[in-house]
């Protein structure tokens, strides 16, 4: 593979989609949000009516799903749901169905394929340990849990009417389930790079983030 893979990996709220998607735009790289994918899965299925512990359907509407990203959107079926997955029936979830490793594969597989001739940046919670182990460079994002719970509430609190505190709980659960399940955890790969976004704005995260991909050449 000689197309480059930059992975960012980190914990809810840290800013990785944010700067994902800005540092790929900058550097004229395709953007994989691997979140939305598996948030869109949890859509499908919760609006399929189906238990999160229900693993023998969810695979069968994983299965039987198609996921696309078309100009940074993400279409389920033909539709597009990029505003519909970050609703908070599906927050609260998301976790439990990125649990199931058969969905990990069918959504590591979708990544790898969309990889396989292009220049990328990636960004969730595996991608520098198991997606892409092999990537040309890894940050790993992390803020204070206020700081995250603040920025998700910005981002969040119109459409879903929840508290503060709501949102910094669900960042905790969420964290917890995603660095405590046994199918690809949400780990620091040990080569990558940690930056801490707490009081930095995005363009000065990017900004650090340029500075070491350049040092690599
Ligand atoms: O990044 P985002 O907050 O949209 O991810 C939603 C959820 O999807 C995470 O909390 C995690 O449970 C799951 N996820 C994952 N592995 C990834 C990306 C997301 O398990 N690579």
């Amino acid at each position: 593979m000689n197309n480059k893979v930059i992975a960012i990996d980190g914990p809810a709220g840290a800013g990785k989609s944010t700067v994902a998607r800005r540092l790929s735009e900058r550097i004229n790289f395709t953007y994989i949000d691997s979140g939305a994918l598996f948030r869109a899965v949890t859509l499908k299925v919760l609006k399929c009516g189906i238990e999160t512990d229900d693993v023998k359907n969810i695979l069968y509407y994983a299965k039987n799903s198609s996921l696309d990203f078309i100009n940074n959107s993400i279409y389920l079926d033909g539709e597009d749901v990029s505003s519909e997955i970050r609703e908070a029936f599906v927050n609260s979830k998301v976790s439990y169905i990125a649990m199931i490793p058969e969905i990990r594969e069918i959504i590591v597989n979708i990544q790898r394929k969309i990889a396989q001739n292009k220049d990328v940046v990636v960004d969730g919670r595996d991608i520098g340990t198991t997606v892409f182990p092999q990537a040309y460079i890894k940050f790993f994002l992390t803020a204070s849990v206020e700081e995250r719970a603040k920025r998700r509430y910005n981002e969040l609190c119109d459409k879903n009417k929840c508290t503060l505190e709501e949102v910094r709980d669900q960042i905790i659960e969420r964290d917890y389930i995603d660095a405590h399940r046994e199918a690809s955890p949400l780990r620091q790969a040990e080569d990558a790079i940690l930056i801490d976004t707490t009081g930095k704005n995005i363009d000065e995260v990017i900004a650090e983030m340029l500075y070491h991909i350049s040092m690599k050449g």
